[in-house]
């Protein structure tokens, strides 16, 4: 019988270090409810400069070393990024290691291959905290609700855009100053643009998918769009609608085995329980056949909440090699089919700025329904004059009734070349039929 799980640790950065952090401060109770003692014993880092808190012996760059050492029984991959993290993690399960990962961009890309590998292998291959930070969606998905034909999914899935938008909203904050902020508190990717174009959300609702449908979902038909147009000015508007703008990732079951992936900013009532969830915070809103409505929430992103979902994984792992198991990595084919979003079915917000002259409104209207969109809501404004230029201006913001997303954007086109038309300042679906 093994011994002591012995660990060898990529990367000791914010999620590296909240690991070391809950292993050493909970290593009782992980002991006892393991049955075996865990042991880190070699951490890969790549900047040696930098000051660590732990004993600088465990700490290499190289590391292969550590994926190649006969005495380490799991990896954790906590690096980010796929190359060189895939290679590492796939020479780790050859080499008869079990692996645990944060890393959503790696299981988005090579989720089935590697859980393929690592089942042949009778190995491990874990990933919750790659999707929701500290929140159990990922093995709930997998077990639990299991039996559910699942009819939708919709996700605040990234802490960092949630947390923007909850500072521009709730305290005015610049979007940048937001951002800064929460890079300080370690919820941020390496490079944000991950976070703020909506990447991060792609992987993980694609991940859910793949989980809840049974097959990978090629990340390169996930529609994607990121928060950096939102503006408080729309989320004024929004709220005056009674809606809350969150960056959503999505899935539609579109048939029995065919869905429509996609990340976007969304307005949704502010009466649905997506609405309340605020800066850091994630949640998942699912729909099972059998299930009905269910939403888990808790803090998406950070260096403690990230740890406690990677050690409960560890210690999935340490009772498999306590009780002798032979790995519970699930594993799913590739080749989801997708739609993409021409025949969404969605309302949406437009705000558009206007030269502000008779009829403007009723034109604009008549266009719209040339191209049977039919408009739900509407306010009007005039805009302050700019200096130096007498022209009158103004701004019409409608909400449509649902319809067809390809109707939408044939008609905006048709609406942009107006002559009175100076801009199509925001456009944002919303979702008024949920609850
Ligand atoms: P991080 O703070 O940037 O830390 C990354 C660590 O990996 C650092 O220690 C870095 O070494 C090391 N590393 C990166 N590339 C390396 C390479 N090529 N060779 C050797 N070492 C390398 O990142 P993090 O926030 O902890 O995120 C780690 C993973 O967890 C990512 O996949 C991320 O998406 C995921 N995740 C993060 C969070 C979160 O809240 N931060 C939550 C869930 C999941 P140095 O220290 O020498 O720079
Ligand atoms: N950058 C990610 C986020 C980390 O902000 O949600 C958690 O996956």
């Amino acid at each position: 019988m093994a011994k002591t799980v012995r660990i060898g640790l990529l990367g000791f950065g914010t999620v590296g270090t909240g690991v070391y952090g809950m292993l050493n401060d909970n290593r009782e109770a992980i002991t006892r409810k393991i049955g075996l003692q865990v042991e880190i014993v070699r951490i890969g880092i790549r900047d040696t400069s930098k000051p660590r808190s732990a004993d600088s012996d465990l700490f290499t760059t190289d590391l292969q070393s550590i994926i190649n050492d006969p005495n380490i029984d799991v990896i954790l991959e906590l690096m980010g990024g796929v190359d060189p993290a895939a290679s590492l993690v796939e020479q780790a399960l050859l080499n008869g290691k079990h692996v645990v990962t944060a890393n959503k961009e790696l299981i988005a890309k090579h989720g089935s291959r590697l859980v393929h590998l690592a089942k042949s292998k009778g190995l491990d291959l874990h990933y919750e905290a790659a999707v929701g930070g500290g929140i159990p969606i990922v093995q709930p998905l997998k077990h639990q609700l299991a039996g559910n034909d699942v009819i939708q999914m919709m996700g605040i899935l990234n802490g960092t855009t949630n947390y923007i938008l909850t500072q521009m909203e709730q305290k005015g904050s610049d979007f940048s100053d937001a951002l800064a902020e929460a890079q300080a508190h370690g919820y941020a990717e390496a490079d944000p643009t991950n976070d703020v174009e909506g990447f991060d959300t792609a992987y993980k609702i694609s991940i859910l998918a793949s989980i809840a449908f049974g097959k990978q979902v090629p990340i390169d038909t996930v529609h994607r769009e990121g928060i950096t147009k939102v503006s408080k000015l729309d989320m004024e508007y929004a709220d005056s609608f009674g809606y809350r703008i969150k960056l959503l990732g999505i899935v539609d079951a579109v048939a029995h085995d065919i869905v429509r992936v996609r990340v976007h900013p969304t307005m949704i009532p502010r009466t649905h329980p997506l609405a309340s969830v605020m800066d850091v915070y994630n949640a998942l809103w699912l729909q099972g056949d059998f299930v009905g409505d269910l939403m888990f929430s808790g803090r998406g992103a950070g260096s403690h909440p990230t740890a406690s979902a990677v050690v409960g994984d560890l210690v999935d792992v340490g009772r498999n090699i306590f009780m002798g198991g032979n790995g519970s990595a699930i594993p799913y084919d590739e080749g989801m089919k997708t739609v993409n979003m021409d025949d969404l079915e969605s309302a949406f917000y437009l705000r558009l700025r206007v030269l502000d002259r008779p009829r403007a409104l009723g034109e604009i209207a008549t266009v719209m329904g040339a191209h049977e969109i039919s408009l739900a809501e509407m306010q009007m404004r005039t805009l302050p004059e700019v200096a130096g230029d007498t022209t009158q201006r103004g701004e019409i913001v409608f909400l449509t009734h649902s319809c067809k997303e390809r109707s939408l954007r044939d008609a905006l086109d048709s609406v942009s070349k107006m002559p009175m038309v100076t801009d199509v300042a925001a456009l944002i679906r919303v979702e008024s039929n949920v609850l």
